[in-house]
């Protein structure tokens, strides 16, 4: 008779090692491609990153000619695949490909013993123009291996193109996509800031529209710039609590010195923030996929098909007197740009340009014994119209506003151990083009953190988030409008020790998908203590294949954190 128990001892094993493995993930939509299109998958890259700081992985990638014209795909797909297994940071990780940014993402802190894995799927069908041909296919991922610090991220990046069809035209693409980025061939395009950053850009003068889309995000000093203190307050806070600048961000967008556009940035939450097992195994909302920020620069066009080089400038600008921040935020940029079938230089007037070079801004508060309390509120308005005359001779009225509010609040009680933060940023963004909604963007990111040290000597805390992001976007002709709805709800411990920090959590997520083509996905997903108690997916992309894939872990897992930061640094 044959027994059964060997055969249900290894299966039994086979599922608590499969199970161990932590996956993380961040909530988003599965990316919206052609399932039964043909398709043609190609290695971009493989390289495991140990002390990879200073060095990029810097590769030539070729188009594959077996799925139809170059250039001429339904879609295009990057598949980031990685795995971890010990004690490091969240690094931050830049795609760069032909001198122009196309993802920026971040990594989750791994576990020790069975590691981590993770898979995000990114849309960039966008960047057409730029896949269409052989480049320089560069991921800066810069990461350190020191003592206590040996996770060393293990990473394969594949391509996907998706051939057309009758069935599946090919995406809708500009004629030229111009960079703003440093253009640096052996790392990533990004520039630091402050001081802002400048290149000329000289315009092909045929050019009758150009998008611009914008890559920013908070580092250092600025990682937490939603929790820095106005200066006027920051001497009542004890010493290392947080930095000084305020909170108020916002990313401009200059043209030969005149503001053409801002952001008010959404933010990102990466996954040593705060509580590190707060974002394990769900990351904040953006950690995987930085969110980016479309304006509609099409009103500039008769300055600039001139012929010659136009300063184009991408800083960020606060609220206090000096308008600076610290050090320092990571931009870039670029321009999808249309031109016209005619070769003779588009022409054209600004007709109205209502934009001051900051946001208007105030910074109240109070300063009692036992508590310290500031608020800035700022608002943004920008309204800029023109006429341009195609060298075909077609005009058209093109107009841009935008109207922005951001308001934050921090209030701090007994000598800074409870820290409460209440902010919102809000807007809407509009451009036409004879009337027709062209970029659209309506958004709200409403972020509540309540922080709490449990002991004097700082070395526990407890915090609880509560943030959203919702957009309704149009982000130009060549990408699907969208509305994406996000609640997370996070709350969780954290104890430094030697030998391992101890943290515990739940996040609770809610998540919803709706395109103009019809597409449609939500999820609601849940974590307790690393395990996945919650998961369910609906609309019609469910089941699509994004990273709707969650397991349960094992408990020693709560340990082992490559450490938090907070918002006055780090602590290990
Ligand atoms: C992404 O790449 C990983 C590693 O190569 C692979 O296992 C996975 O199936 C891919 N996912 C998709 C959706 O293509
Ligand atoms: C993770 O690394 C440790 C050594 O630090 C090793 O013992 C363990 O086998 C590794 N786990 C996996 C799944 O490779
Ligand atoms: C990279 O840039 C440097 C400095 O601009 C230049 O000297 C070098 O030739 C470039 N390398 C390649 C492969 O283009
Ligand atoms: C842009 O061009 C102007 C005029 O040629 C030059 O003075 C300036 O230094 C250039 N700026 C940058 C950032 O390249
Ligand atoms: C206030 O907190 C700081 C550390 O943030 C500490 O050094 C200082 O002793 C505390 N003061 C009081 C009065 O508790
Ligand atoms: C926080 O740390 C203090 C002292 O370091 C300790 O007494 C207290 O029990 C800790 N709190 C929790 C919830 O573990
Ligand atoms: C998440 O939902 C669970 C179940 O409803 C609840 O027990 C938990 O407190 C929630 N967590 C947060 C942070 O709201
Ligand atoms: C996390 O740990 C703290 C401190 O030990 C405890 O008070 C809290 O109940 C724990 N939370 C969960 C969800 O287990």
């Amino acid at each position: 008779m044959i027994s059964l128990r060997p055969l249900l001892l290894y299966l039994l094993h086979a599922l608590s090692s499969y199970g161990a493995v932590l996956r993380n993930f961040q909530v988003t939509q599965p990316p919206i491609i052609p399932q039964d299109a043909q398709k043609c998958t190609v290695k971009v890259l493989q390289r495991d990153f140990a002390f990879s700081y200073g060095s990029a992985e810097v590769v030539e990638l070729t188009p594959p000619t077996e799925c139809g014209p170059l250039g001429s795909w339904a879609a295009i797909t990057l598949n980031l695949t990685v795995t971890s297994n010990g004690t490091q940071y969240d690094r931050l990780g830049h795609f760069t490909f032909q001198n122009v940014e196309i993802w920026r993402t971040s990594t989750p802190e791994p576990t020790r013993g069975d590691g981590i894995v993770w898979t995000y799927i990114k849309d960039v069908s966008q960047y057409m123009p730029l896949f269409a041909k052989p480049g320089t296919f560069i991921f800066q991922l810069d990461n350190l291996i020191q003592p206590g610090l040996d996770g060393v991220y293990s990473t394969v990046v594949h391509a996907t193109y998706y051939a057309s069809s009758r069935k599946h035209p090919p995406a809708k693409k500009a004629d030229l996509i111009i960079p703003l980025s440093t253009f640096a061939n052996n790392t990533g395009n990004h520039a630091s800031v402050p001081p802002g950053f400048s290149l000329n850009v000289t315009f092909p003068r045929n050019a009758v529209k150009a998008f611009a889309e914008l890559y920013a995000s908070g580092n250092s000093q600025e990682e937490f710039w939603y929790f820095n203190a106005a200066n006027k307050f920051l001497p009542s806070l004890p010493s290392g609590i947080t930095y000084g600048q305020g909170s108020f961000r916002e990313v401009r967008l200059l043209i030969d010195g005149q503001v053409a556009g801002a952001v008010f940035p959404y933010p990102v939450i990466f996954t040593g923030g705060f509580v590190p097992s707060l974002w394990r195994p769900i990351s904040a909302y953006g950690a995987l996929d930085l969110p980016t920020y479309f304006l509609d620069v099409t009103p500039f066009i008769p300055l600039l098909t001139d012929g010659k080089p136009h300063l184009f400038t991408i800083d960020v600008a606060s609220a206090e007197d000096d308008r600076t921040t610290l050090q320092n935020w990571y931009v870039s940029g670029l321009l999808q740009v249309v031109t016209d079938p005619s070769s003779k230089p588009t022409t054209g007037r600004i007709t109205r340009y209502d934009a001051s070079p900051f946001a208007k801004a105030a910074t109240t508060g109070t300063v009692r014994p036992t508590e310290v309390d500031f608020t800035v509120k700022a608002t943004r308005k920008i309204h800029v119209e023109a006429n341009i005359v195609s060298g075909s001779g077609k005009t058209t009225h093109a107009v841009w506003s935008q109207d922005l509010s951001y308001s934050n609040n921090q209030n701090y009680r007994e000598n800074a151990t409870f820290q409460v933060l209440r902010q919102s940023a809000s807007g809407s963004v509009l451009s036409t083009h004879d009337g027709i909604p062209t970029i659209v963007d309506v958004f709200s990111y409403p972020f509540d953190v309540d922080f709490v040290f449990l002991a004097a000597d700082q070395r526990n805390w407890s915090t609880r988030i509560d943030h959203s992001y919702e957009r309704v976007v149009l982000p130009n002709p060549f990408i699907l409008g969208s509305t994406i709805k996000n609640h997370q709800i996070t709350d969780g411990f954290y104890q430094l020790m030697t030998g391992g920090n101890y943290g515990n959590g739940t996040s609770n997520n809610t998540f919803s998908y709706v395109d103009l083509a019809g597409n449609t996905y939500s999820r609601q997903v849940n974590a307790a203590l690393n395990v996945i108690t919650l998961d369910r997916e609906g609309g019609n992309l469910a089941h699509s294949g994004q990273q709707a894939t969650s397991s349960s872990t094992s408990e020693a897992s709560q340990s082992h954190f490559g450490g938090a930061r907070l918002p006055g640094g780090t602590k290990i």
